[in-house]
């Protein structure tokens, strides 16, 4: 099992789950690497399950055609919450108690605010009082000055009243928000018209064959490569960066080429190197505190940053790999799978900065709705090592 492929293994383990026969299927994350060929297939099984069955998943249109419940984590929240029905009906409740709870934060700060300036300004007419009245104390004026001790005693009743409203008010915790972090890819300044070539391109590996390849990748294009399981996609990437020897053939990459990468086995940060210090190599511009400043902002905090980058999950892997994209102008950006081991909401990211992200793009991916998301130009479909484009 060690020496297969992402796709390859996961295929495997879906072989092994279409054979079982449990009272219980408990499915973590079963949609990654596999492609769409296996994603209709697991589709079919799960929904043909009689047992209960529990995935956990961030795959959002396996999830809309499978599941009928939906248990939420929210961490930002600290709350569990339960939502029956599918998972669009989850994605509508949820914005619908969102709002709800907005709402209701915002009329107790409100209400708050406003009993608290009536507070500030009843206090202020009591010491107004005490003081006209002391400023007149000389005067015969003895009525006046009963009246106004009276008045300033009436003031402060009133902002006592006014602090014990304040004290009852049913308090409402402001929602926190999720993910404090906006998304972007720093661009480089363009390259030339042609961003990459192959001229012939042929890789053997065992007894695949990648090729023979013709293809130009030109400045701005948005590449969509879609392909089974070891059909030669991230051969075809690894080719066209010039990241792997040809056997015939050859690859070329443009002049003022700046590529960022997400790499499927998300071996970027991969050593026995703290996470931090292999982070900084790649950025020695950027002062060792914007770089924590950066990767908390990706969710990794003290305690990840400074661990051997390879003992961190391929989650947090992939966040450091996004976290460079904004650290590091690119003008190439090449992401290989790159909803593998991310959360939904570091997937809507993702979309959001692809949306305003002008370089060259090529993207691998079997998520359905990132497909529909990502606006691409070019689609390009690769099956049995050979190249086709749509
Ligand atoms: N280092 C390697 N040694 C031998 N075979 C490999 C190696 N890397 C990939 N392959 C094989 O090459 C084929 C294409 O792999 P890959 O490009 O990773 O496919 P995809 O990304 O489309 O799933 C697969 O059959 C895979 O097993
Ligand atoms: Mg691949």
């Amino acid at each position: 099992m060690t020496s297969l492929s992402g796709g390859q293994a996961a295929r495997a383990g879906l072989a092994s789950l279409l054979l079982s026969r449990y009272d219980v299927f408990l499915l973590d994350e079963p949609t990654n690497d596999l492609d769409l060929d296996g994603l209709d297939r697991l589709e079919k099984f799960v929904k043909g399950l009689r047992a209960g069955t529990v995935v956990v998943s961030h795959d959002r249109e396996f999830l809309a055609r499978t599941v009928t419940k939906v248990v939420e984590l929210d961490l930002a929240q600290q709350q569990v919450n339960t939502y029956g029905g599918g998972y669009e009906a989850y994605l509508e409740e949820r914005e619908v108690s969102r709002r709800h709870a907005r709402e209701e934060y915002d009329e107790f700060a409100d209400k708050k605010s406003s009993l608290e300036a009536r507070g500030q300004m009843q206090r202020s007419w009591m010491d107004q009082g005490v003081k006209n009245a002391r400023r007149k104390a000389t005067d015969n004026d003895k009525i006046g000055r009963k009246f106004r001790s009276e008045a300033s005693e009436k003031q402060a009743a009133k902002a006592r009243q006014t602090q014990r409203m304040i004290e009852r008010l049913d308090v409402v915790e402001e929602p926190r928000k999720e993910w404090e972090l906006k998304m972007e890819i720093a661009a480089a300044p363009r390259s030339g018209a042609v961003v990459a070539t192959l001229r012939g391109a042929e890789v053997r590996r065992g007894d695949f064959t990648f090729g023979p390849v013709d293809l130009q990748i030109d400045w701005a294009d948005r590449v969509a490569i879609t392909g089974a399981n070891g059909s030669g996609k991230s051969t075809l990437l690894a080719a066209l960066l010039g990241r792997l020897p040809l056997d015939a053939g050859n690859a070329a990459l443009g002049p003022g080429v700046v590529v960022g990468e997400v790499d499927q086995a998300r071996g970027l940060f991969f050593g026995e190197e703290p996470l931090m210090d292999a982070f900084a190599a790649s950025v020695p511009d950027l002062e060792p505190a914007d770089v924590r400043t950066l990767l908390a902002k990706f969710g990794l905090k003290a305690a990840h940053v400074l661990r051997p980058a390879a003992t961190l999950s391929p989650g947090e892997r992939t966040r450091a790999a996004l976290a460079l994209l904004q650290a590091r102008g690119v003008n190439l950006l090449v992401l290989d799978e790159p909803t593998n081991h991310l959360d939904l909401p570091a997937i809507e990211q993702l979309e959001s900065a692809l949306s305003s992200y002008n370089g060259t793009l090529l993207l691998v991916t079997h998520d359905r709705r990132m497909l529909n998301a990502v606006s691409t130009t070019r689609r390009i479909e690769v099956a049995d090592g050979r190249v086709t484009e749509a």
